[in-house]
Formats: structure tokens, C-alpha cells, sequence
């Protein structure tokens, strides 16, 4: 079985080892595991308790404690319905490596996480393109996905909020989504990697498992919980779609262990703090961005609604892997090319991960422009 490499994950594997500036990385700044147990008060209790802990496998679903707990993210969800696994792309991967049978059509949203194209194409499914472009706010144009669907599809990939544009379907296009895979009695894998991190106070959204009924939504501890080191997020899915997943689990995982599950159980325990920090991270970093590409005029973007990432867009007759790699040479700060979305002109940024790297990465890269004019 062929698979095509990893182009934002091998480009991260070879370059981000030698930034002085990340301004790459999608995670809301990562905590240590002091600044996580603080925020439950609880700290010797806890540590106690970890230490106690015999290292078996544990409770190979994920302890019902945890389950119930990622439950209360959703509307209407229980926990057998949730599958815990080793991260967001692990809960991918399973999924994929469930709903996909080779000759299979999906239809999957692009730029995304590539794992929602690269593995069911790995698969033998037949991967059809839905772009997602900036002057439709970097969304998914309703008419294109109907006119693409009438060949009949299986699958439908999307991710939200997305990555890397930032963009956030609302849940009125999530539910019209669901029309279109409904009348294909098609599932829908929606990652949601990225739920909750908004930015405008208020504005809340559906996961897609609580808006149809074939719906099917990853979610991780890595980036709205600041907890990539975790590794540890889940899926969640009509319970059927759970037991099947499960017993494929078993060829992949068998469990996640104890201290994770143990860990995650703190952090889902005090979410609304975390999401408070990580809220207000994202927020004031989207407005110092936001400042400098209103001052640097060969930078352009559509302003993200949700999430850590920006796809900018800049006019300068370079390509995105030689800018990238020039930047990083020249000034220590690191940005991801849109040569790894197979997109030319456009440079994602991370900007959650710390104002004071975020500012220092824009000033370097204002220098580097400058630089490059004079
Ligand atoms: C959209 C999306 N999904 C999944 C993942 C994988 O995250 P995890 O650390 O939970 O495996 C990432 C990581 O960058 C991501 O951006």
C-alpha cells in the first residue's frame, strides 16, 4: 500500500528544530504539567494518585469517567459513543480505516489535515477535490459539493475550524452538509480538532456528530486544551460506528494507559479555565497579527474566525518553500509554506503559541521583507 508523504508534518519533522521564533506551531501555547494541575487546585492530591497507579493497561475503552466527561462537549451524546484514542490523528486514522472501503468516493474539503485525503486514497477510495477558496471566506461553496455529489460519494471529509485557513462553518452549513450526505446516505467525518477556539465572544458551533446522524467527529487534547504532550484525543459517533471502530481499535491501540486517561480527566475537569487562558491567548494574538498584515502591504489574508492558524497570502515573485527556508536561514523564524498544501503565494502561520514569539517572528519577517526590497 503506497501513501503520499506528509507535507505540512515532514516539512514541521525537518525545519522546526532549528527555529528561534515558531510561528508554525498549531497548538495554543503548551502547558507543563505544573501549570495543568494548578489550575485544579489539587496538585499533591493528583500526583499522589499518579504515582500509585499500577501501569497496567487500563481500562482499555478509556475510563468511563473520561468518556462521560468528553461527552459533556456535545449535545447529544453518551459515553458509548465515544472512543478514546492517542490523539486527534490516531481518532482519525481509525475512523478512516473504518468508514473507507477501497472503490469507495469521498469528497473531501482542501487545504485541510491531509490524512483526510492521503489515507483514504492510501485506502483505494477515489478522492475527489472540494475547494475551499479565499474570495468564498475559505468555505465550502454548497452548490460545488451537490453538483460533486451527484456521482455518488460515501464520505464527505471536512475539518472545523479549519486548518490552515482559520475558516469556521457555522452550523446552519454544517446542517446543509448533511443534507446533501443525507441524500446519499454518505457518512461525514468532520475534524474538529480546533472546536471551541472562536474569536468573537459568543459565537458557538455544532459538532457535526450532534447534527446528523451519520456524522462522525474526531476532537483532541493537543491544541484547545494545550496538551499535545498528552496524546490523547477521541472520536465520537453513532454507537454502531463506535463498536466497529473499537474492535478494529484493537490492531492499533488496545489502550491509551491509565496516567493519559488519568491526565485528561484533570484537564476536561477544569475546561472552562483552560478555555478561558486559551480564549484570551487566541484573541490577543489574532489582533497583533491582525495589525501587522494591515501594515505590511505584500501581505494579504482572509481574517480566520476560529482556531490558532492563517493561510496569508503575499504578493512577492518567490516560492513559499524558498521564502520559508530563506527567513529561517537569515532570521531564526519558522513558517509553514503553502508548497505544502500544494498552494503557491500563501504561508501558514501559527499564532497561539505566545504573544511575545508571535511579535518577534512578525518583526523578523517585516525585516526580512524589508530586506528584500531595499
Ligand atoms: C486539523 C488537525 N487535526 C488533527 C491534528 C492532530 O492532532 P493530535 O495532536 O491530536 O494528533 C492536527 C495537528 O496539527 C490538526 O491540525
Amino acid at each position: 500500500m503506497k501513501i503520499r508523504p506528509f507535507g505540512v508534518e515532514e516539512w514541521m519533522n525537518r525545519w522546526e528544530t532549528l527555529a528561534a521564533n515558531n510561528i508554525a506551531e498549531t497548538c495554543v501555547d503548551s502547558l507543563t504539567l505544573y501549570e495543568l494541575l494548578d489550575f485544579s487546585g489539587r496538585k499533591e492530591e493528583i500526583l499522589a494518585g499518579l504515582m500509585e497507579t499500577r501501569l497496567t493497561y487500563g481500562d482499555i475503552t478509556g475510563s468511563r469517567r473520561l468518556r462521560e466527561l468528553i461527552t459533556g462537549l456535545y449535545d447529544r451524546r453518551d459515553p458509548d459513543s465515544v472512543l478514546v484514542m492517542n490523539g486527534g490523528s490516531a481518532a482519525n486514522f481509525l475512523a478512516l480505516f473504518t468508514l473507507v472501503n477501497p472503490g469507495d468516493r469521498v469528497i473531501s474539503v482542501w487545504p485541510t489535515y491531509q490524512q483526510m485525503t492521503s489515507i483514504p486514497e492510501a485506502f483505494g477510495a477515489q478522492v475527489d477535490i472540494l475547494p475551499l477558496r479565499p474570495e468564498n471566506s475559505w468555505l465550502p461553496d454548497l452548490d460545488e459539493l451537490r453538483q460533486m455529489a451527484r456521482g455518488g460519494v460515501n464520505l464527505i471529509c471536512i475539518n472545523n475550524p479549519n486548518n490552515p485557513t482559520g475558516s469556521l462553518m457555522e452550523t446552519s452549513l454544517l446542517e446543509e452538509i448533511a443534507v446533501v450526505a443525507r441524500e446519499h446516505d454518505a457518512w461525514i467525518l468532520c475534524d474538529e480538532a480546533y472546536r471551541g477556539l472562536v474569536h468573537e465572544p459568543g459565537v458557538k458551533v455544532a459538532s457535526m456528530s450532534d447534527v446528523y446522524e451519520k456524522g462522525v467527529s474526531t476532537g483532541s487534547f493537543s491544541k484547545v486544551f494545550s496538551l499535545a504532550g498528552l496524546r490523547s484525543g477521541w472520536m465520537t459517533g453513532p454507537k454502531e460506528f463506535i463498536a466497529e471502530a473499537f474492535s478494529r481499535r484493537d490492531y492499533t491501540t488496545i489502550s491509551c494507559g491509565p496516567l493519559i486517561d488519568a491526565l485528561a480527566v484533570v484537564a476536561l475537569e477544569n475546561r472552562e479555565k483552560i478555555m478561558e487562558r486559551n480564549l484570551k491567548i487566541i484573541r490577543d494574538s489574532v489582533a497583533i497579527l491582525g495589525e501587522w498584515v494591515d501594515s505590511e502591504k505584500h501581505i494579504n489574508w482572509v481574517r480566520p474566525k476560529a482556531g490558532t492558524t492563517a493561510f496569508l497570502g503575499y504578493d512577492l515573485d518567490i516560492p513559499s518553500d524558498e521564502f520559508c527556508i530563506d527567513l529561517l536561514g537569515t532570521t531564526g523564524t519558522f513558517l509553514l509554506p503553502g508548497k505544502c498544501f500544494g498552494i503557491e503565494k500563501r504561508l501558514r502561520i501559527g499564532y497561539a503559541y505566545g504573544t511575545e514569539t508571535l511579535k518577534k517572528g512578525l518583526e523578523s519577517v517585516s525585516g526580512w521583507l524589508r530586506g528584500r526590497n531595499s
